[in-house]
């Protein structure tokens, strides 16, 4: 006796992704994991097709072989890679099914070496078979000579219902910029095209970002342990946060927070990367993960006082949550929008949630308005 899988767990598998965002995500990390520099994404609904193009290392016969090899990876998680200077996205196996939410046939063109291979995965088939490992993938191969190493997959959209709905969500400015700024990589490029309209990663600087609106940038790292508040005249106020540092894992913080007179007004910074993709015109700082945009908006509520607070006008944050780290625990749920449950894990989520509510970064960033309001005492702020 042994284990045999069916075709079937194909698409459970790739049902598991919640959402276009992060089946999108899943696809350019791989791009990302490959050292690209560039990744295109072209929907085009006339002639039925959505092609992920990128300028990475491309694969060769074994590389595909590995791709085929549903579960099983060869990345190591958050290692940083010395030649692409990134750390490792991948490590469950998995991601390329996320291809199967866009399209039943999916065409694959990849260049390594000079050598081109090409070969199509078909779902249906797929899914139709007793056993996965019947699926015969017939490999068509070229020399190109000197070309660029590159790899192409281009989804043949199946359904035209599903397509329309895909390119809603994609025409949403929530969704769309936080899909070009999946990565904290200013080598790394994302553009994506919408029946020839256009759009491409920018980088965003808190910094200048609305600068007539905000209120304080708020650092924290966990190096130095020490949440830094900086006003508008770059006065600065520091109270240490302990952080656990024999964790391997460490956070830096960088946020901005902002006061909009009258509460939340409708897209109040002009820019739609820090709304709440939950919540109409609520802001929200994002969180990364090893430079990759954690589609999670629970561990880093900026709401979360709302209630305790009452009817007192919160700060709105926006900004990084940066977490790093490559232990091996540090591991996402298989909709990849949670952490697993485990120590690590779990003190990272207190950790985050402590300093946000726990009467900590916003019930400073409250207080310190207060003082302001105050002014200074022999030019200090007291508490
Ligand atoms: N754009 C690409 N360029 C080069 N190689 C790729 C590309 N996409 C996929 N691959 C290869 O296919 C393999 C399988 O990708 P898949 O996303 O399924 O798994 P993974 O990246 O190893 O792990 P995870 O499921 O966590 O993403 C990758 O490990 C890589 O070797
Ligand atoms: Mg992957």
């Amino acid at each position: 006796m042994n284990f045999k899988v069916a075709g079937g767990i194909i698409g459970e598998l790739s049902e598991k992704i919640p959402s276009n965002l992060v089946a999108l995500n899943e696809i350019i990390k791989n791009s990302y994991d490959a050292g690209a520099k560039n990744v295109n994404l072209v929907f085009d609904t006339a002639n039925k097709k959505f092609q992920i193009i990128d300028d990475g290392s491309g694969m060769n016969e074994q590389d595909i072989q590995e791709l085929l090899h549903i579960s099983k990876s060869s990345k190591q998680y958050g290692e940083f890679n010395i030649k692409t200077s990134r750390y490792i996205q991948g490590s469950k196996g998995l991601g390329i099914l996320a291809v199967f939410k866009f399209g039943k046939t999916v065409k694959f063109t990849t260049v390594k070496n000079g050598k081109s291979l090409e070969f199509i995965l078909d779902f249906d088939i797929l899914s139709s078979l007793d056993d996965v490992s019947e699926y015969e993938v017939s490999i068509a191969e070229k020399n190109v000579g000197n070309v660029p190493s590159m790899t192409s997959i281009e989804v043949t959209l199946s359904d035209e219902q599903n397509f329309g709905l895909v390119k809603q969500y994609f025409n949403d400015g929530r969704n769309r910029d936080k899909l070009l700024n999946a990565f904290l990589d200013v080598n790394f490029m994302i553009v994506l095209e919408i029946d020839g309209e256009k759009f491409q990663t920018k980088q965003v600087d808190l910094k200048t970002y609305s600068p007539e609106k905000k209120t304080f940038d708020i650092n924290y790292s966990s190096d130095n342990q020490a949440v830094s508040f900086v006003d508008k005249n770059n006065t600065e106020y520091t109270r240490s946060y302990p952080f656990d540092q024999s964790k391997n894992v460490k956070v830096e913080m960088n946020i901005a927070a902002f006061s909009f007179p009258g509460g939340k007004g409708k897209d109040p910074l002009g820019d739609q990367l820090f709304l709440s993709p939950k919540e109409d015109n609520k802001l929200t700082p994002l969180i990364y993960i090893n430079d990759n945009l954690f589609n999670n908006y629970e561990l880093f509520e900026p709401d979360i006082m709302r209630s305790a607070k009452g009817g007192q006008a919160l700060p709105q944050l926006i900004g990084y949550v940066k977490i790093y780290s490559s232990d091996k625990n540090m591991e996402f749920n298989s909709d990849r929008t949670n952490f697993q449950e485990n120590e690590l894990t779990a003190y990272i989520a207190n950790f985050l949630s402590e300093i946000n509510k726990g009467n900590y970064i916003q019930v400073y960033t409250i207080r310190w308005k207060a003082w302001l309001r105050g002014g200074l005492i022999n030019g200090k702020y007291s508490y």
